[in-house]
């Protein structure tokens, strides 16, 4: 398998496992929720049953008229439980149990509020503990201070019990006097049910719109990865198509150049080799014509045999041959290059005297290729010659190339025009260029209307 679409099933697999892992979290936390809260709910309100209970315990039980509904309580043994007062009205002694009973059953119920109150020893057999309620009472002897569980219903959703033990204390002992408690020991306990099914409700939507948006960013981000996969693929295929490209057209070259040295036309041959640079960088095959054809008009200028002037154009065809070696971006990168970029930009004239060496000519052709960023007072590229060391026809090369790169546009900047191009070579004239040749140049132009073609 690619190693890039190896690490991309090893990120879609990191991606996926850590969304699974995310959601499971936020699942259980949801799940949590509705008991949670339904334990809250139940702990505050056996907390305020407890304290009525309290309340009415502080007065030993509290008098009311006995109705049909709420008759006096047969399982209260007090002697004054029932009184009449001066005027014949009958009272009633209402114990806290029997009072929590009928709050819970007859008041609290039509809210949807249940509650039980229970012990291991009950005086009303309807206060008889059930399983759970027992092993509850069992562990308040233990110490615990609450119980709880979730239980099944019939309509198959889920209800939280809770219970809470109530304790012996100086005022209870009054009516449970004959049980044999102590105070502090557990006497009983009251428990409630909450039904679950709502916050369930709530949460299975939670979990349901929660599913929805982890899919959503797990295939946002598988196709994010994806996405990364394909550039990167497509990036490696470009690189090594221009490594192929590169390869391809140095071999060319070289195998040309090797062939040519037979040829009798080089100007033929040169043009060819012109051409083929062209295609990958179309400025610098312009650009090396024009500068073949100044230079050649420079050298007559200044007396050179029509054969030398000859020898100075096939140099001027051929003199960024080296560029071949060039990546094409680097070549037309707009602003500053990097250290590495101007390195490999300075290479050129060596990497074209390589190439040309082979062929026997009677000019100095791959002499003044390689010389032709020389500059006189040794600030040139890549020997770093000075004066009369660097040959006339690189020399010569140096003033053309100068003018016309100045003049003309480039991709990456706008043409400073043919004045402002005489003006530079001037300017640098006896430092950087030949004074004598720079003369010429500026006679060409000015005296004898010399243009660059187009
Ligand atoms: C006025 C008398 C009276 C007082 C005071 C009193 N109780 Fe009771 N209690 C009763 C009677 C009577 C019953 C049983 C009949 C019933 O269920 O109403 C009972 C029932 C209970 C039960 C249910 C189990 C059973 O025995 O049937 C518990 C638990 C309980 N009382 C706890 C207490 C606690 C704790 C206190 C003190 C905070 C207290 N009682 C104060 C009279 C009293
Ligand atoms: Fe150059």
């Amino acid at each position: 398998m690619h190693p890039l679409r190896k690490n991309t099933l090893l990120l879609s697999v990191l991606w996926t496992g850590l969304l699974l892992v995310l959601f499971f979290l936020n699942f259980r936390e949801i799940q949590k929720g509705p008991v949670a809260q339904a334990q809250v709910q139940a702990r505050s309100l056996l907390s305020s049953v407890i304290s009525f209970r309290s309340w009415a315990s502080h007065f030993g039980g509290v008098y009311v008229t006995p109705t049909e509904q709420y008759p006096p309580n047969p399982y209260l043994k007090t002697p004054e439980r029932d009184l009449v007062t001066r005027d014949g009205k009958a009272l009633t002694l209402i114990n806290p149990a029997y009072m929590t009973r009928q709050v819970l059953q007859d008041f609290y119920s039509q809210e949807g509020i249940n509650g039980h109150i229970s012990s291991l020893h009950p005086l009303n057999p309807r206060n008889t503990a059930d399983t759970w309620e027992k092993q509850s009472l069992l562990a308040f002897e233990q110490g615990s201070t609450h119980a709880w569980t979730v239980e099944p219903t019939q309509e198959g959703s889920r209800v939280l019990r809770y219970m809470q033990p109530l304790y012996v204390e100086n005022k209870c002992l009054k009516c449970h006097d004959d049980q044999g408690y102590r105070i502090g020991d557990v006497q009983g306990g009251i428990s409630t049910n909450i039904d679950l099914s709502h916050g369930d409700a709530i949460a299975a939507g939670s979990i349901q719109s929660l599913l929805g948006t982890y899919v959503l960013v797990w295939l946002i981000g598988l196709g994010g990865i994806f996405v990364l996969l394909r550039r990167s693929m497509s990036l490696a295929a470009e690189r090594k198509q221009k490594d192929n490209l590169l390869a391809v057209s140095e071999n060319l070259a070289q195998g040309f150049i090797n062939g040519m040295s037979e040829v009798a036309n080089l100007e033929d041959s040169f043009h060819a080799l012109a051409s083929m640079l062209e295609k990958r960088d179309p400025y610098t095959a312009g650009h090396q014509l024009r500068v073949a054809d100044l230079a050649e008009k420079i050298a007559l200028e200044l007396g050179m045999t029509q054969d030398q002037a000859h020898g100075v154009r096939l140099a001027g065809m051929v003199h960024d041959i080296g560029k071949i070696q060039i990546p094409a971006e680097v070549l037309n990168k707009p602003g500053k290059l990097s250290d590495l970029e101007h390195s490999m930009i300075r290479l050129h004239p060596q990497v074209g005297f390589d190439i040309l060496k082979a062929i026997r000519s009677p000019w100095p052709i791959p002499e003044a290729v390689r010389q032709h960023h020389e500059r006189l007072d040794g600030s040139g590229y890549p020997q770093g010659l000075k004066a009369n060391d660097i040959i006339m026809e690189a020399r010569i090369l140096a003033v053309a190339d100068t003018v016309e790169a100045m003049s003309s546009h480039r991709p990456y900047r706008p043409g400073l025009g043919l004045e402002a191009a005489l003006a530079e070579i001037k300017e640098l004239s006896g430092t950087q260029l030949d004074p004598v040749i720079v003369e010429a140049c500026l006679r060409i132009f000015h005296e004898k209307d010399y243009r660059f073609s187009a």
